[in-house]
């Protein structure tokens, strides 16, 4: 019987030169470079670059790109029309979907993208994104979508149009090294979405919508939102062993801990957290901060030995909820980010196809007679 691996754990789906994980020595590198150098120089603009082309841009190449992505960022007032149809009590990521895939409608591609057929859908999805998530968490308040802002980076613009506020470079800083962390990372849940779907040779802006569905769920990057919410349900550090300790016997998963690659603590957890420490040194809520540390510390003590650490969630909502950004766009906030390495693997895809149309080992019954419904006796066939 052939072997069958659940959850495709360990079964190398694709060959890729985008980025690199060893889940023993927690190390992750994005087209060769080490997540920590780019996470200290780089921008996310440029690392999506990277990401995409394989090598970082001249300062002409990144002139342009980031030009093009300024001049796409505004939406369709039809698009908007579309948003502003969507339940205000919907989950941002829900919304986000829709308006993706229905942002494809305006731009119908042909099936065999070219290379700059790809391009553009690139940067308009890397630049609309943003527009998109804001969009909808003004509108569902009642308030006017807030229009992007030419003069400010990509990162700063985001944080514009959602609160109407220009923030300070530390803050702005501090949210574009969290969107370099989160841009890319192997064959994770949603790339691989986006990939089945690429393979059929589906649109970008589909592919796209296929990996947005499938980050929403808790067991990926939802995650970061559950986060939040268990620190603010924990009282003090004193109480963190009690809270993790009911949570394990009730054989409940903590979010924000455990990853199917790392077997130590998730390197983009470690910058994270550092981030994390600096933003909340002066903060009224700093005691967040101190119980995501004991958090961290009981979890080790109590399963640290079955190789669960924190991972990339864990911290990331420390911050966002420092930001004033509301938790319900943690989750969006990631697939700004990731929208880059779903694009450069989608792109990848293309260029080397296969249909991805894997088999099952069937063990339902063969061969059973259709029986009239009225010979079926009234229990279930
Ligand atoms: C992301 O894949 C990626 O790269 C994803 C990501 C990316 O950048 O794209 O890194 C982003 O999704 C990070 C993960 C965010 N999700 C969470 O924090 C949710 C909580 N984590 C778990 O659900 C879990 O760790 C997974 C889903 C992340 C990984 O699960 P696996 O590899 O399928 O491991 P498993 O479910 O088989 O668990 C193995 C053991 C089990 O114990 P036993 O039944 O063997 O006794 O470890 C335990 C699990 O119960 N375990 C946990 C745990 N995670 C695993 N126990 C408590 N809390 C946890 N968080």
């Amino acid at each position: 019987m052939s072997d069958f691996f659940p959850g495709l754990a360990g079964v190398p789906a694709a060959r890729s030169k985008i980025s690199y994980i060893n889940g023993q020595q927690g190390i992750l590198e994005y087209r060769g470079i080490p997540i920590e150098q780019l996470a200290k120089h780089s921008t996310f603009s440029e690392t999506a670059y990277l990401l995409l082309y394989d090598r970082l841009p001249n300062q002409k190449e990144l002139d342009l790109f980031e030009t093009n992505l300024r001049h796409h960022r505004y939406l369709r007032h039809q698009l908007i029309d579309l948003i502003k149809c969507l339940p205000n009590d919907g989950h941002p990521m829900d919304a986000l979907q829709a308006a993706v895939a229905a942002l494809g409608m305006f731009y119908p591609a042909p099936p065999a993208q070219s290379e700059e057929e790809n391009y553009w859908a690139a940067v308009r999805l890397i630049a609309k994104i943003p527009t998109i998530i804001a969009a909808f968490a003004r509108l569902r308040r009642g308030n006017d979508p807030i229009q992007p802002q030419d003069d400010l980076t990509h990162t700063e613009n985001f944080l514009y149009m959602c609160s109407g506020k220009r923030q300070n470079t530390e803050t702005s800083r501090a949210l574009d090294t969290c969107l370099i962390l989160h841009a890319e990372h192997t064959m994770n849940a949603s790339t691989f979405s986006g990939l089945v779907t690429a393979s059929t040779l589906s649109d970008p802006y589909t592919v796209i919508s296929s990996a947005i569905g499938t980050l929403k769920g808790k067991l990926h990057g939802g995650a970061n939102e559950q986060v939040i919410g268990m620190l603010h349900a924990i009282e003090t550090a004193s109480d963190v062993t009690t809270y993790i300790s009911e949570k394990l016997e009730a054989k409940e998963r903590v979010m924000g801990f455990g990853h199917r690659i790392y077997k130590v603590k998730d390197p983009r957890a470690t910058f994270l957290q550092n981030i994390a420490q600096d933003l909340y040194k002066r903060s009224p809520e700093s005691h967040l901060y101190e119980i995501a540390i004991e958090v961290e510390r009981v979890m080790d003590e109590m399963v640290g030995h079955k190789a669960i650490s924190a991972n990339v969630d864990f911290y990331s909502g420390l911050i966002y909820h420092q930001m004033g950004i509301d938790p319900e766009l943690y989750t969006p906030v990631f697939a700004i980010a990731r929208v880059s390495g779903w694009l450069a693997h989608c792109f990848e895809q293309y260029k080397d196809n296969r249909l991805f149309r894997p088999t099952q080992i069937y063990e339902g019954q063969r061969n059973r007679p259709y029986v009239k419904i009225r010979d079926r006796t009234t229990r279930a066939s």
